[in-house]
């Protein structure tokens, strides 16, 4: 069996802490067992367009605590990358730049679109692996993501530093926080911060029902409010419209049918932008509050990684150096309970994880009298 003598590094994706933790744990653990590593500038994007650098213990070291990726990252998809107004599949040329640089395997740390991108790689002949980072928490297969921690503790703080405002001023504070179509970081951080309303994409609100909950507070004495919610999350008129459409898209049979229904899904998705600041309008009027909105935006992707993930990131990276050397690919390396386990890429890709309906965090926050706009 031909042994593994040389691995390439890439990050894609949106960037969060803990990535240089990881890179630093593939790394010196590659490095330990005679494999030379090298890093794929920004993403795929390096892949195609050839650009490396190296990878020794002294560019390594320093980097644990460092947020960001120090190899850079972008959302380029190999197999559709637009060139000149033209979507090229660009995975040859990846192929053949792997093989012009000598790697033996890649290793690609990222949430589920990467995933995504290196199982189409693999299905190309590519010996890739991944391991899965993301402040959403929403890649499958895995107990847990890195990056989540952090940002969970990024976001509960200021939920925490939003309640001084709030209780002081009388007011509701709505907190949009980010998850794209997945509730943890929301649900998680709404918990911990102690937010009156929490809303997220898996439970379509109601804002009547959100209005009357932050109504009996007030009659209980109680004129503030802290109301979480992910940007993803859906009133029930936006919900029913998207699933319509998304409906329209798989019962679509031409091309102009399918153009059109992705057309009308985009539109959607477009109008929804400004949902949070709709929502605030709105229970300012049907509850007489005054009501101010906070965006957290990137502040949750940045910055040092919490112990959490780094021992995360180091613990999966390494395993992932192991594999690499038994010629394990196509998989990804996924956290379970204290161990790092491969899961086969096809039973990852495309399957993004929700927060399930009955999942005991929504049972706890709805015994502590939460209200989750349903
Ligand atoms: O996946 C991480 C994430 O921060 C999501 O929470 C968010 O929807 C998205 O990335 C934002 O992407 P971009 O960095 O491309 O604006």
């Amino acid at each position: 069996m031909k042994q593994i003598r040389r691995i390439g590094i890439l990050t894609a994706g949106g960037d969060c802490p803990g990535l240089n933790a990881a890179i630093r744990g593939v790394g010196k653990a590659v490095l330990g067992r005679h494999i030379e590593a090298v890093g794929i500038r920004d993403g795929f994007l390096g892949l195609i367009e050839n650009h490396t650098i190296p990878l020794d213990k002294q560019s390594l070291a320093g980097i644990l605590t460092v947020g960001g990726t120090i190899l850079g990252t972008s959302r380029v998809k190999p197999h559709r990358m637009e060139i000149n107004g033209r979507v090229r599949d660009m995975r040859d040329v990846c192929l053949a730049n792997c093989k012009k640089n000598g790697l033996d395997a890649v290793v690609c740390i990222g949430g589920d679109g990467t995933q995504k991108n290196a199982f189409r790689l693999f299905e190309k002949g590519l010996a890739v692996i991944t391991l899965p980072k993301t402040i959403d928490n929403d890649v499958a297969m895995t107990d847990a993501t890195f990056g989540f921690d952090t940002a969970l503790g990024i976001a509960t703080e200021a939920i925490d530093r939003l309640h001084s405002t709030a209780h002081s001023h009388h007011r509701i504070i709505v907190v949009e926080l980010m998850g794209h179509r997945a509730g943890w970081l929301t649900l998680s951080a709404g918990i911990a911060g102690g937010a009156d309303v929490i809303l997220i994409p898996e439970i379509p609100y109601s804002v009547k029902q959100i209005a009357k909950a932050i109504r009996r507070r007030s009659e209980r004495g109680t004129n503030f409010s802290i109301v979480a919610i992910a940007e993803g999350a859906l009133s029930r008129d936006y919900a029913a419209r998207f699933r319509e459409a998304k409906a329209r898209r798989s019962r679509a049979r031409t091309q102009s049918a399918i153009d059109r229904a992705s057309g009308e899904l985009a539109n959607l998705d477009q109008q929804h932008a400004g949902n949070t600041l709709r929502l605030a309008q709105r229970l300012e009027k049907l509850t007489g509050l005054e009501c101010r909105v906070t965006i957290l935006g990137y502040v949750q992707r940045g910055g040092t990684p919490s112990a959490v993930d780094r021992l995360l990131a180091t613990r999966l990276g390494t395993a992932c150096a192991e594999l690499i050397q038994e010629r394990v690919f196509g998989v990804m390396v996924a956290a379970r309970a204290d161990e790092a386990y491969p899961v086969p890429l096809d039973q990852v890709a495309g399957k993004r994880k929700g927060v399930p309906i009955d999942h005991p965090w929504i049972a706890a926050a709805r015994a502590v009298g939460t209200c989750l706009g349903d």
